[in-house]
């Protein structure tokens, strides 16, 4: 366990912005947490980073920042016999390096989660999604430690709460995810329901997990930047759901908007009004709107947590004047 005061953070969060953390913790495992938990009173408070793909430093941050390190050996597996394999892995282990060792070694289903920054931890507090899979339908458990009763349980995924980029522990943060358990198979189903993504998978041949797994990477990086040359957080804002009366009304004016219909309303890409407000490729000093996807807020270098948040709120005017919608950050703003 290393604890340092007074930390740089710049290279803790993919938006690479400046600021400094009071205390930041970086811990191996359980043993590491409760050992630090038996000399400094819980009641501090505290926050978990895990990769620092979803966070924004607004400034410097006072408190405790609790963060696991990378265990290359933090996985484990148990097979049932019936197609089904249980893959564990620590909270810390890295996201794409276990989705990708779970392809090469034919545990299906966590393929259209490629190439999503973060961590295994991360995976259940977000509930990662991409391409018509969210990390949710693969949960099979999570292991949680509680400091403030110095207790650890774990939690069955249809305990989590999962939503939309949401969970329990989104609302409980209380709550440290010390472990993921993912429930994969060992017959590979392609899920292409994205129409883009199908097309470049059968492009390539009879579709297999490596290959939507490539088509994904590839896919990825030729819309997000590449967070070891452009910061950035992935998608800012969620994808709004509105009421159909809205919906309806906006397709009038916009015919070629794109739309999707789920439970509660209509969902409109976020990307989709942004870009069409007219801000994609702005940019304003080091902090800018990405130009090739409009969703991902950027930092090109010296930007601060404080310009990007207030070019965040420039965008969310903007377009709740045009269009009537109140765009939501999905990044945690810290
Ligand atoms: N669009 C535009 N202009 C833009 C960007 C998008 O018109 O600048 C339109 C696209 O043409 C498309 C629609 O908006 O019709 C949706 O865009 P896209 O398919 O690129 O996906 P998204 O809704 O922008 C979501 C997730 C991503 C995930 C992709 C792929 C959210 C907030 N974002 O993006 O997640 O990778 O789908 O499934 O749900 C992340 O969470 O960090 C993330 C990147």
């Amino acid at each position: 366990m290393i604890i340092r005061d007074n930390a740089d953070m710049r290279g803790y969060t993919t938006f690479g912005v400046e600021a400094s953390a009071e205390r930041l913790v970086e811990y191996d495992g359980l043993g590491d947490l409760r050992d630090y938990f038996a000399s400094h009173p819980v009641s501090e408070g505290y926050y978990v980073i895990g990769g620092g793909s979803n966070i924004l430093f607004r400034g410097d941050y006072r408190g405790t920042l609790l963060h696991p390190v990378y265990d290359k050996n933090g996985f484990g597996v148990r097979r049932e016999g019936d197609g089904v394999v249980y893959v564990r892995a620590d909270a810390g282990f890295d996201w794409d390096d276990l989705v990708g060792m779970c392809v090469d070694n034919g545990w299906f289903g966590l393929e259209n989660l490629s190439a999503i920054p973060g961590t295994a931890g991360a995976s259940a507090v977000q509930n990662i999604g991409a391409y018509g899979a969210e990390a949710k339908d693969f949960i099979e458990s999570v292991e949680v430690y509680n400091p403030f009763e110095d207790e650890c349980f774990t939690m069955r995924g249809d305990e989590c709460e999962f939503g939309y980029r949401d969970s329990v522990f989104k609302r409980r943060r209380e709550l440290i995810v010390t472990a993921v358990t993912y429930r994969l198979y060992e017959t590979f189903v392609p899920l292409l329901g994205y129409a883009d993504l199908k097309a470049r998978v059968e492009a390539e041949g009879e579709p297999t997990a490596s290959s939507v797994r490539s088509v994904i990477k590839r896919v990825r990086a030729s819309k997000l930047p590449d967070p070891k040359e452009i910061g950035s957080g992935g998608s800012f804002f969620k994808n709004p759901v509105v009421d159909v009366a809205l919906a309806d009304g906006l397709s009038v004016r916009y015919p070629s908007m794109p739309r999707y219909d789920v439970d509660g309303g209509v969902k409109i890409p976020a990307g989709w009004l942004i870009d069409t407000a007219g801000w994609k490729g702005y940019r304003c000093g080091d902090a800018g709107v990405y130009d090739k996807q409009a969703l991902v807020l950027v930092n090109y270098g010296s930007a601060d947590g404080e310009q990007v948040v207030e070019l965040a709120g420039r965008i969310t005017a903007d377009v709740r004047n045009k269009f009537g919608i109140d765009l939501k950050p999905e990044i945690i703003i810290l």
